[in-house]
This record gives structure tokens, C-alpha cells and sequence, in this order.
């Protein structure tokens, strides 16, 4: 070909990069490796091992070894052997630490890039351009976080040893998203990478012995599924930290519910990507390659479904496939390839199939001519237009490189098509606008937004969904904040009440007699009789008859609910005002001060001075989160690029919160308030044993402008209402505090919505203790962060 015609073309011609070096690192370790454990490498007990192979060629690369219970036992011991000394080496000496792996995955970094690229199939172009540059910045980044934890994380201490489960989408950047903040915290840590990606993890591995990590802290131990569910189920494991596929993460939420493990959830996505008119198409179309052509969209946040303005969806639709006719699609190790190979033949078919589904469903499927190699697993770009919001491939996380598109006419309607997914991951928003952009930011449900931009990442912001797409948040700060818990919770006993929780009493037929004097529910701001119209009877401390309460029952709670969705006022209420109200009920209570101070006294059984002093602390509780409203502040985080990210601290919804017997009054207040101030609705289950001053409160929540439907109290028995709150799709999160024996019921039931829940595993606070009642941990739970990348500077 002439140089003339090859300007005429302007085609690429192939530009391969060696894989001679990571082939020969693979053949210097005979093609076969061992868990790395203790570290050192550890035969496997199964003395099985499974073959990876290069998507790109079908050839096999290396032999894996299958990780069973055993080596997990002995993974999670070498883990917990190092823990302790690995946290009190103190944050500056850990630094040093980070910072060598940082280092060497710079020095390694071609050999990484490449190795990632045969195990994978993604273009070397971005594991070399993209992946590892950000594995190496994390490291930098936490290195950071340990240098400055005694200062910044005073009152926290690491979660101990923690098990983490990647995908093999980003198999050495999950690595890096899970392992380094965890172990920059002080925790040790033991990582199954996913059964096709290993061979990046085991090399990080060598780099971790390379730089003299003290043994343990690092535990990689491979296989597939099993070995993971028996890291899952392994006792003596804090937290699990997983990323994959929603199906497994629930999995993983029933099997470790009530065990006390902490939990994050990095799970699917089905992210819309949203052009209005006024965009600049152009870039819009350079943005949706970028969100679904990128890593071949297996990517979870992937802008897989393009919602386009009516008035530009012809010519947007028209330039897009103008620019996919141009991506080229081949050897991953061809510098100048766009798209590379599916991660195994396993995937190919399910996006292959889910693509015949959408041809089924009426969708228009169009894919550019593209000349495909024939050996290996590859999958063309493909578009599906004429697509229904309720069609399974506009539903479905189809994790390949299939984007589809809708229409929509206005603002409002961009955003309900944009939230009509179970997921709630991330967006992209594409307007010239900034008021238009910065008004839709808000109201879309996930948990990144990027503002003319899409799949931007950076250790510094934080990164997770709401709703199916998981909770939990890996990268900056709040990042941070999912390897530490507050220093005084491992020193809290089991609660003395958890242990003699009275039987519940069945509605006599006496009780029925008092039915009209029985305090009601508390639902939409009104006095409810409870749906079952039977009363419950209520005995004062030394065993005599007080009163009743209202029966409630899953009817109430879903009534509760209801109440609490459409209350919406409460939410876009301004935190001055929110304080406003939270000020108003202090000083109501604080009225009936006496009141409430001889009524703990006969229910609890307190003396006369514990009584009022429980009164005027839970008065102090609502002036103090009066003052939280506006200052629990968002923050604004410094990626390395062009723009700023908000770290928006939003309400989470409605939450449901079942009150501890423990001081009724106070601990009601302390953790109603801090929900409230946030702007969330709340739901709240009585304590069942001391009901009482919850039902007296329903005239200070009437006389204190708090909104229908903001402040819902439910009385009766605590393990069934507690169960439909926890099962309810319309709940958002659940905090229980509980017998031990609910919060396990509480965690298996939120499967069903993926709801994030806070539980107290039985431990007793001292409600009294600001530092154990009141506070961030309070505001943490009540807040989920969105991260809003904006473009800003230059
Ligand atoms: P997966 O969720 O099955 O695998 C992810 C990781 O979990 C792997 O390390 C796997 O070995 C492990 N695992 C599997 N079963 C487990 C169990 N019962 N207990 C503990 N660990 C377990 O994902 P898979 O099968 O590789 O992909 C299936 C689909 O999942 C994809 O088509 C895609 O839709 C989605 N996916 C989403 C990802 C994300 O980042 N959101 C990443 C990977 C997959």
C-alpha cells in the first residue's frame, strides 16, 4: 500500500506488544501456581488446579490452584496471626509500606499491563494506560490515609481481617480497590480473585513479598465460587467486601446474615446514559464509546442504556453509528485495537443470548460491519434501538458491549426512565446546561453521577451504588470508613435485656374490654387504631398493669410505610428548617419534662433522678442533631483531572428502626433524630417492653410541626413487625437494635431490595455516652454519599 493510500484510508496497522516478558514469567513459575499464604506459596489441600486460558486464543496460560476449605483455614489464621502487629506498627510505618507497592507496581508496571491483558482479553491499551496507572494511585492514595489515621481516624480502630471477593472485569484494580484501603487501615486481609482473572493477583503477590510486607497481612487464596463461599461462611472472618454479580451478592447477604460479619456490596449496574438536546453530540457520542465499548462493557457501571432527547435521538443514533463503524475489534495486544475479547466463552453466550432476546422483544439490533478474528471469544459493538424501558435487555445487566436506547421528551421523564431499574449504580448526564445537569444530578437513585463524562474513577472519591446495585462505598473517605469502626464497639457487652426478653403476651379478652383507652399507632401524622383492633397490655416494672398499646401488625407497618413514601415534603425540607422542627420538639418535651420522667420511672423501674436525667438527655439528643442539620456537610473530593467531585451526603429514604428496651426514651430519640435531621421518613417499632413513652410522644410529635407522615410509630410485637419492615421493597435501610437473634432476621430478610441494614448483634449501648449514642456513626448510617463528577478548571 502507498503511503497516498494509506492517507486515503487512514486505516491503523497492527501495533503488537510483546507478551514474550509476561509469558516468561508465567514459564519461570512452570505454568503453575500455589495460594499465597502466610507469605509464602502454599500448595493447595485439594492438590487440584484448574486451567486459566487467554479468551483472545482459547489457549491455556497457567495452572490455578483450587482453594477448599482448608486452605482458607489456613489463609484466615495467617490472617488473624498478623493483625494484631500489622495495626500496631502504626499508620506512618504502614505508609512506608503502601508506598513500596505503589513504587513497584510502577517498576512492574508493563509486565502487569500485559499479563492482565492475556488473562483477560481487554486491550492492553487501557490495562496499560488505564488499569494499572489507577492500581498504582491507589496504593499511593491509601498510603496517604495510613500516614494521616492517627490524626484524622482517632477515635476509630481496623474491623480486624477481612475476606474480599473480586469479579474479572478489573481483576488487579479490584485487587487494589479492596486490598488497599483495607490494609492501610491496619486490617490483614485474604483476597479470592475470580476463578478466569488470577494471574495479575499472584503477581501482585511476589510484589508484596518483594517489598518485605510482614507475612499474613496479604493472603491470596484462588478457585472458584466454593473456595469463595467458604471464605464467606469461614467464623473467625470481620468483613466480607465482595464485588460481582447482584445474585451472588445476595447469596452472600443470606449466608453471613446474623453472624456479625460486616458487609459491603459492590454489585451490577444497568446505568443510564442521558443526552438532552442542548449536548454537545460529538462529545456525547466519544462519551457513550467510553461507557459501553470500554473493557468490552463488561464494566458494572457501563452506560448501557442510552436515553436520548427526542428532538436530537435521530441524528444522535446516526452519528453513533458512524463512529462504531470505526472501532476496531481484534488481539487485545494490538496497541491500536478498540475493543478486545469477552472474559470466557461462558459470558460470550449470555450476552449472545440476551441480545436474541431483545431482537425477540421487538428491539432493532445493529451492529456495524466488522471484520471479527475467528479464533477466541469476541462480540461485536452492537446497539439496540426501539427499545421499551420494561424490555429484558433494557433491564437485564447484559455486561458486554451492547448498549440500548429510548427516547424520552422532557427533564422529568429522562430521570423516571433513568431510575426505572432495580439497580442504581451510576449515570451519565450530557448537557451544555449546568442548571439542567445540576438539577437531574440529584434526582437520579445511584451512587455516582458524571456530568459530561462517564467511567471516571479515582482512589480519592468514592464509589458504590444504592438499591440492587449494592451498598457501601470503595475510594476516598467514605471509603475509608468501610475498614474502621468506632474504637468502643468491641468493648460493648450483650445486652442483659437481649437475655430476657419477656414472652409476648396474647391479647386477652380484659384487654379487650380497654380497647378505647389504649394508646393507638402513630401513622401519617394521626393516631391510628391498629389494624387488628386488639390491644396489647403493658406492666410497669414491678409487674402491674399500666395500660395498653396497640397491636400492630404487618398491615400497620405497611400502612407506616406508605405513609412515610409520600412524605416526601420532610426530604426536600431545608436543613434550617428540619432544625427548626428538631428545636421545636426539644422544647415541647422539655414542657412535659415531669411527665416523661415519671413515666420511665414506673415502666423502667429507674429512680426518680435516672428518670429526669433520661428526659433531659434525650431533650439534649434533639437540640444536638438540631444543630447536625447543616453541618454534617457534603465534601468536595480532588481527583488528579479536570474537575472536582461533590461527595454528596444524601437521606436514604425511608428507614425502618426497631427500638432497644435500654433507656425507651432516650434511645428512641437517638435514633429517630439523627434520621430525621438528614431529612430521611422514619418508621419506628417501639420497644416492646416499654412502649409506653413512645405512645406519650405522639402529642409532643403533634404539637411540633413535624409533617404527616415524617415520624411513624408502631407498637406490638417486635420479631413480626420488625420482619415485614425488613422484607418491605419501599424500606431503605433497617437499623435494629434488638435480642441479637433479629438482627440475623433482619439481615436475611433485606435480600429482597438489597436494603442496607445496621444492626447492634445484641451489644448493649450506653445511650447516655455522646460518644456511643450520638454523633457521625449516627449521621454515617443515615446518609448515602453520591459522587457528582463535574467538569471545573483547567
Ligand atoms: P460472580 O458474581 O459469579 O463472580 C464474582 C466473584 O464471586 C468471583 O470471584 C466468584 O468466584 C465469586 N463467587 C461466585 N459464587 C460465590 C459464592 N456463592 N460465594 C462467594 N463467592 C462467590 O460473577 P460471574 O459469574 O463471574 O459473572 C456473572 C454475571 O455477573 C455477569 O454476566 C455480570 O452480569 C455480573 N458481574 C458483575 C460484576 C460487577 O462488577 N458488578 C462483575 C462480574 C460479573
Amino acid at each position: 500500500m502507498s503511503i497516498a493510500e494509506k492517507f486515503d484510508s487512514m486505516n491503523y496497522g497492527p501495533a503488537p506488544e510483546s507478551c514474550e516478558a509476561a509469558l516468561q514469567w508465567i514459564a519461570a513459575r512452570q505454568g503453575k501456581f500455589d495460594h499465597f499464604i502466610d507469605g509464602d506459596w502454599t500448595k493447595p489441600q485439594s492438590k487440584k488446579w484448574f486451567e486459566s486460558r487467554n479468551p483472545a486464543t482459547g489457549e491455556p496460560l497457567a495452572k490455578i490452584a483450587a482453594g477448599n476449605t482448608k486452605d482458607v483455614d489456613a489463609a484466615v489464621a495467617a490472617a488473624r496471626k498478623a493483625q494484631k502487629g500489622w495495626s500496631a506498627l502504626g499508620g506512618p510505618a504502614r505508609a512506608r509500606f503502601l508506598y513500596a507497592l505503589a513504587r513497584a507496581i510502577q517498576r512492574n508496571a508493563r509486565l502487569l499491563a500485559v499479563l492482565e491483558t492475556l488473562d483477560n482479553g481487554k486491550p492492553v491499551r487501557e490495562t496499560r494506560d488505564i488499569d494499572i496507572p489507577l492500581v498504582a494511585r491507589h496504593f499511593y492514595h491509601h498510603a496517604g490515609w495510613a500516614q494521616l489515621q492517627e490524626q484524622e481516624f482517632a477515635e476509630f480502630e481496623p474491623m480486624g481481617v477481612i475476606g474480599q471477593i473480586i469479579p474479572w472485569n478489573f481483576p488487579l484494580l479490584m485487587l487494589a480497590w479492596k486490598i488497599a484501603s483495607a490494609i492501610a487501615a491496619g486490617n490483614t486481609v485474604i483476597l479470592k480473585p475470580a476463578e478466569y482473572t488470577s494471574l495479575t493477583a499472584l503477581c501482585f503477590a511476589e510484589i508484596c513479598k518483594d517489598v518485605g510486607l510482614p507475612a499474613g497481612v496479604v493472603n491470596i487464596v484462588t478457585g472458584d465460587g466454593k473456595t469463595g463461599e467458604a471464605l464467606v461462611k469461614h467464623p473467625d472472618i470481620d468483613k466480607i467486601a465482595f464485588t460481582g454479580s447482584t445474585d451472588v451478592g445476595r447469596r452472600i447477604r443470606s449466608v453471613t446474615a446474623g453472624s456479625g460479619k460486616h458487609l459491603t456490596l459492590e454489585l451490577g449496574g444497568k446505568s443510564p446514559f442521558i443526552v438532552f438536546e442542548d449536548a454537545d453530540l460529538d462529545s456525547a457520542v466519544e462519551g457513550v464509546v467510553d461507557a459501553i465499548w470500554f473493557n468490552q462493557g463488561q464494566v458494572c457501571c457501563a452506560g448501557s442504556r442510552l436515553l436520548l432527547q427526542e428532538g436530537i435521538a435521530e441524528r444522535m443514533i446516526a452519528k453513533l453509528q458512524k463512529r462504531m463503524e470505526t472501532l476496531r475489534v481484534g488481539d487485545p495486544l494490538d496497541k491500536s485495537i478498540d475493543m478486545g475479547a469477552i472474559v470466557d466463552p461462558v459470558q460470550l453466550e449470555t450476552i449472545t443470548s440476551l441480545v436474541g432476546k431483545g431482537a425477540e422483544e421487538g428491539g432493532i439490533v445493529w451492529q456495524p460491519e466488522c471484520k471479527l478474528p475467528t479464533a477466541g471469544c469476541f462480540y461485536p459493538p452492537t446497539l439496540i434501538s426501539n427499545v421499551a424501558p420494561a424490555a429484558t435487555v433494557a433491564q437485564a445487566e447484559i455486561f458486554g458491549p451492547v448498549i440500548v436506547s429510548m427516547t424520552f421528551r422532557t427533564p422529568d421523564e429522562a430521570v423516571a426512565i433513568a431510575n426505572n431499574t432495580r439497580y442504581g449504580l451510576a449515570a451519565s448526564v450530557w448537557s451544555e446546561n449546568i442548571n439542567l445537569a445540576l438539577d437531574i444530578a440529584p434526582k437520579l437513585d445511584c451512587g455516582v453521577v458524571w456530568i459530561n463524562s462517564t467511567n471516571q474513577f479515582d482512589a480519592a472519591c468514592g464509589f458504590g451504588g444504592n438499591r440492587e446495585s449494592g451498598y457501601g462505598r470503595e475510594g476516598g473517605h467514605e471509603g475509608m470508613m468501610e475498614v474502621l469502626k468506632p474504637n468502643f464497639l468491641s468493648k460493648l457487652q450483650l445486652s442483659k435485656d437481649a437475655e430476657k426478653t419477656p414472652e409476648r403476651k396474647s391479647a386477652s379478652t380484659s384487654s379487650l374490654a380497654h380497647v378505647d383507652r389504649t394508646a393507638k399507632l402513630y401513622i401519617g401524622g394521626k393516631q391510628a387504631r391498629p389494624d387488628s383492633g386488639y390491644s396489647l397490655p403493658v406492666f410497669s416494672a414491678k409487674g402491674e398493669k399500666i395500660g395498653d398499646v396497640g397491636d400492630g401488625n404487618r398491615k400497620d407497618v405497611r400502612n407506616a410505610v406508605e405513609a412515610a413514601r409520600k412524605a416526601t415534603g420532610w426530604t426536600k425540607a431545608s436543613s434550617h428548617n428540619r432544625a427548626q422542627v428538631l428545636y421545636y420538639l426539644a422544647e415541647n418535651l422539655d414542657i412535659r419534662k415531669a411527665e416523661f420522667a415519671e413515666r420511665l420511672r414506673q415502666t423502667t423501674g429507674v429512680s426518680a433522678k435516672k428518670a429526669v436525667d433520661e428526659v433531659e438527655a434525650t431533650i439534649q439528643r434533639l437540640f444536638s442533631y438540631g444543630a447536625w442539620t447543616d453541618k454534617y456537610e457534603s465534601a468536595v473530593h480532588s481527583p488528579p483531572m479536570r474537575g472536582v467531585t461533590l461527595a454528596m451526603k444524601e437521606p436514604i429514604g425511608t428507614i425502618g428502626m426497631v427500638c432497644p428496651d435500654e433507656s425507651p426514651l432516650l434511645s428512641m430519640i437517638s435514633l429517630a433524630a439523627p434520621a430525621l435531621a438528614m431529612g430521611n421518613r422514619i418508621v419506628l417499632i417501639a420497644s416492646e417492653r416499654h412502649p409506653l413513652s413512645a405512645t406519650d410522644f405522639y402529642q409532643v410529635l403533634e404539637t411540633s410541626d413535624v409533617p404527616a407522615g415524617a415520624f411513624n410509630i408502631i407498637t406490638g410485637p417486635r420479631d413480626s413487625l420488625t420482619k415485614t419492615l425488613a422484607e418491605h421493597d419501599d424500606v431503605k435501610s433497617v437499623w435494629y437494635f434488638g435480642p441479637q437473634t433479629g438482627g440475623k432476621l433482619v439481615e436475611a430478610a433485606s435480600t429482597g431490595n438489597m436494603k442496607r441494614t445496621w444492626v447492634n448483634n445484641g451489644r448493649a449501648r450506653n445511650w447516655f455516652d455522646v460518644t456511643q449514642g450520638e454523633g457521625r456513626e449516627f449521621l454515617r448510617q443515615a446518609t448515602q454519599i453520591k459522587n457528582i463528577w463535574i467538569p471545573y478548571g483547567d
